[in-house]
């Protein structure tokens, strides 16, 4: 392609696929079976997608992390109907980062990204081309998918909600990653990249490795972090991004390492071949510019509560016909999120991720102190557990109608999302 422009075709499709061995599974995917291709594009890029619904029923795709104009959003108003297509083009303005796209049709996001619609969308720029980390996309920059499902005797995926299910969301009893039942990396003795994405409808997942060895977060949702950030655990919720370095350079081929998530395991990673790559994890990573609170012009509130059917922010529903909120371009906002699920007993302690449209944000606060430092670049989600209150600084750089909401997608289908108009 041209310098600068970027095309793309998402076909939405019907598909099948043989997650079980001898079963065949009907599933939903983007120019495929299941999941969709890794859209890349640079900084700076024009791009242009043609989304092609080859369903019989309406979807839209919602561009997860990037920050473009309302209409080219993806959101709940940009329907794509049966055998139509939608041509969403727009500029790359954002740093380099590991974003993502499904479908955002009303009431039916959860059941639509449960049966397979979901892609990641990287954004590279002249920093993370610069930096001295893995870039080879599948073998030392791995992309990683992970959700979890529940498959039937006959291993189909119903999306039948039960009322667990409509209080605390859709959860699995299988992990899937990349569409894989517990499947196996092989990776040479050096430093892998791994871009974890957590794309289930409700799990939370808590990574770690079977020898509890550490390993080095670089990037959040939104890019890079400033620093590299050493752990052992690693806490995602859905929707959220983050990619960590892990050094097998003390291993040996014949090692077998295992990702897990708590004590469960995820996938395992084999030690096939010998490294003669030498590097190691940067420390210093970007530049992020902090927001001065300082330049706040508005604050704002979301309460989130309410359980089941009954999921509200600010004691509202979603309604399409109903804008909640109104902005103004370029200025700084603080919004205070808080989860008010505590009150209502154990029944009803629910966390809730929130997630805001069109703009990569700051979290200033988690409950009155500073937030741990994987949480201090830039995010589009936010875990906000029952009782929490999380600040966060947000500048909307791109006009139009957002949403923000739960993403928890049971609670987000229930009503648990709200409008805002940027001007
Ligand atoms: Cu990932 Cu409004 O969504
Ligand atoms: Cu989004
Ligand atoms: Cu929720």
């Amino acid at each position: 392609p041209e310098e600068g422009k970027a095309e793309f075709d998402l076909n939405v499709q019907y598909g099948k696929k043989e997650f079980i061995e001898g079963q065949e599974t009907n599933t939903l995917g983007y120019n495929g079976d299941y999941l969709g291709p890794v859209i890349r594009v640079d900084k700076g890029d024009d791009v242009k997608i043609n989304v092609n619904n080859g369903l019989d029923e309406p979807t839209t795709v919602h561009w997860h992390g990037l920050e473009v104009p309302g209409e080219m959003d993806g959101g709940p108003h940009q329907v794509v109907d049966p055998a139509t297509s939608w041509q969403p083009h727009f500029t790359i303005d954002q740093p380099a980062a590991t974003l993502w796209y499904h479908p955002h049709l009303l009431h039916k996001t959860g059941e639509q990204v449960y049966k397979g619609l979901a892609g990641l969308f990287y954004i590279e720029d002249e920093q993370s081309k610069e930096l001295d980390i893995p870039k080879e996309h599948g073998v030392n920059d791995i992309p990683l998918v992970i959700q979890d499902k529940r498959f039937s005797d006959n291993g189909e995926m119903p999306y039948e909600l039960n009322m667990r299910d409509v209080m605390n969301g859709f959860l699995g009893d299988t992990v899937l990653v990349n569409g894989a039942i517990a499947p196996e990396l092989d990776v040479k003795n050096e430093v892998i990249r791994l871009r974890l994405l957590n794309g289930s409808n409700a799990r939370s997942y808590d990574f770690n490795f079977s020898d509890r060895s550490a390993f080095h977060q670089i990037a959040s949702d939104g890019g890079f972090l400033e620093t590299s950030i050493e752990m052992n655990e690693l806490s995602l919720a859905p929707a959220e991004r983050a990619e960590i370095l892990v050094d097998f350079s003390d291993y040996r081929v014949g090692d077998e390492i295992v990702l897990r998530d708590g004590n469960d395991e995820v996938m395992k990673i084999n030690i096939v071949e010998e490294s003669t790559d030498s590097s190691d994890i940067p420390e210093s990573l970007v530049d992020i510019v902090e927001y001065d609170r300082e330049e706040v012009v508005k604050t704002r509130r979301f309460v989130m509560s309410g359980m089941g059917p009954m999921v509200a922010i600010n004691d509202k529903q979603m309604d399409m016909d109903r804008i909640d909120e109104h902005l103004n371009l370029n200025e700084l906002e603080e919004w205070v999120i808080s989860n008010d699920s505590a009150g209502m007993g154990m029944m009803g302690e629910t966390p809730h991720p929130f997630h805001v449209h069109g703009v990569q944000f700051q979290v200033i606060e988690r409950n009155g102190v500073e937030p741990p430092l994987n949480e201090q670049g830039w995010k589009d989600t936010v875990m906000v557990e029952s009782g929490e209150e999380v600040r966060i600084l947000a500048k909307f750089k791109q006009k139009g109608l957002f949403m923000y909401h739960c993403h928890i997608l049971e609670h987000e289908d229930a009503g648990m999302m709200g409008q805002f108009l940027v001007e």
